[in-house]
């Protein structure tokens, strides 16, 4: 499998990069609005695991390129820009893509973090909407702390909730989460449940924020 991460440069991106990378035979492409700042986060990514001594198969490139390699597609860039990186890959995606929003929008006051729910519902369907007709977009990963991912050392016991309404899609992206190491993947159902998702993840920030010794938390349903 090939798997585009759109913004592969930022957080939440390369946690899931080079857990992909350590854990599957998958090749990963990294996208940027950049392509060099791409290749360097490729390079910074590959270095960081051969040094431990896995062999990894990851790549840098433009996002238009990253997604055109790819399989899959993971829309890692900060919500209010996802509907517009979409549209900019749209002409190379093809009906057996996957498009994955893990994107959460939310406020920040001085109570702490909101979930700021998007017109149409949730970001996951705002991203459907950039998305070409018979392209299935698939919720994921939304509750997955970027910084318990980076920490290769951290073991993993985390849930993460596939919505979507493309079974065959939402059957690959629960298989792609679970060969992650201490992941299990639920579904949530359809991507119009996808809203419920991604608002647990503000009351997740909330608590790291106001418990000591809590931080990076995830969820695990029980
Ligand atoms: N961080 C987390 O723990 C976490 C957890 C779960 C879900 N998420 C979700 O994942 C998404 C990414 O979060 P993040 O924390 O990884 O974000 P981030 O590090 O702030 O940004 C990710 C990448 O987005 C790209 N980007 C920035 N501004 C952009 C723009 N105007 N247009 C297009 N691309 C732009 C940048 O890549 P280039 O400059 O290389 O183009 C950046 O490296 C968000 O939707 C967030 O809700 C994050």
């Amino acid at each position: 499998m090939r798997i585009a991460l759109l913004g592969g440069t930022g957080d939440i991106g390369e946690g899931l990069a080079i857990r992909w990378a350590r854990d599957t035979n998958h090749t990963i492409h990294i996208g940027s609005r950049d392509p060099e700042k791409a290749e360097t986060r490729a390079e910074d990514y590959r270095v960081a695991l051969t040094d431990q001594g896995f062999d990894v198969d990851i790549h840098g490139s433009g996002n238009e390129d990253a997604a055109a390699a790819a399989d899959v597609i993971v829309v890692s860039v900060p919500p209010q820009y996802a509907a517009d990186t979409v549209a900019g890959v749209a002409d190379g995606l093809e009906d057996d893509n996957i498009v994955i929003s893990p994107a959460v929008a939310m406020d920040r006051d001085q109570a702490g973090f909101h979930y700021d729910r998007p017109a149409k519902g949730s970001i996951a369907e705002v991203i459907a909407d950039a998305t070409p007709d018979g392209v299935p977009v698939v919720g994921a990963f939304q509750n997955l702390a970027a910084g318990a991912l980076t920490d290769l050392d951290n073991d993993l016991d985390y849930d993460v909730v596939v919505t979507g309404d493309d079974a065959d899609a939402n059957a690959d992206v629960i298989e792609l989460a679970e060969e992650i190491d201490g992941i299990r993947a639920l579904s949530g159902g359809s991507l119009a449940n996808s809203g419920e998702i991604e608002a647990i993840t503000p009351l997740l920030i909330n608590l790291a924020m106001n418990n000591d010794g809590m931080h990076d938390l995830g969820v695990k349903f029980k």
